[in-house]
């Protein structure tokens, strides 16, 4: 399908957040038409969730009711959001998708993969990334950046947990990248940021100029 499809990933304090902004003021300064969107979030619905995941009310049930948590965001925000974008032509640039849940709650959480792939098939279908960006970094420069930009006291679901796990999220989502070569490119995150600057627009040059080629 023809469709301009872009997803970041990566750990905590990566910089996906602050690339996905500047992309997308760049491309619309080129004239292209873009949709920023996040996960867990997006649509009225998804951001209540987000909150419920986010603020650590859900854990107390387990992660089997987080990932289903995030996959009911995902499917408002595919249904309500990315895909109406994506059938008007826009670029949609989206802040974590399929892959965190897969590493997430999947390759490094304990629920089942198969049950995790199979939530994927069924909220995503349609929407599938064309390029995937994941923003590598160790994870505790990661950790400082995450607590330098916080802007509350206590650190969210995810950002307090130890180092050695999000190392080891570092690990599955590089394992992806080197799995599906073709979708994903790894950015080296810990460069300055005028370099991951220039390696975000080459990597996104490249695969919407091929949209051009077609
Ligand atoms: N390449 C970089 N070098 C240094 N600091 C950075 C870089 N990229 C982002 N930052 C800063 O690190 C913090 C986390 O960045 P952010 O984009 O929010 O990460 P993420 O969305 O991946 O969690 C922000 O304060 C941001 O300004
Ligand atoms: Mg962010």
């Amino acid at each position: 399908m023809n469709q301009r499809f872009i997803t970041f990933e990566g750990g905590e304090g990566a910089g996906k957040s602050t690339q996905i902004k500047r992309l997308a003021e760049r491309l619309e300064a080129q004239g292209h038409s873009v949709l920023i969107t996040r996960e867990p979030g997006g649509t009225a619905g998804a951001e209540a969730i987000r909150h419920v995941i986010l603020s650590g009310a859900a854990e107390p049930y387990g992660t089997e009711m987080e990932a289903l948590l995030f996959a009911a965001a995902r499917s408002d925000n595919v249904q309500n959001i990315i895909l109406p974008a994506l059938r008007a032509g826009k670029i949609v640039l989206c802040d974590r998708f399929l892959d965190s849940s897969r590493v997430y709650q999947g390759m490094t959480g304990n629920v089942d993969m198969d049950f995790v792939l199979q939530m994927e098939r069924a909220v995503t279908e349609g929407a599938r990334p064309g390029l995937t960006l994941i923003f590598d970094l160790p994870a505790e420069i990661g950790a400082e950046r995450a607590a330098k930009r916080r802007t509350e006291d206590q650190p969210d679901r995810y950002e307090k947990e130890a180092l050695a796990q999000q190392e080891a999220r570092r690990q599955a989502f590089l394992k992806i990248a080197k799995d599906e070569p073709d979708r994903c490119l790894v950015i080296d995150a810990s460069q300055p940021i005028a370099d991951v600057n220039k390696a975000v627009d080459t990597a996104v040059d490249a695969y919407l100029g091929a949209f051009e080629d077609a």
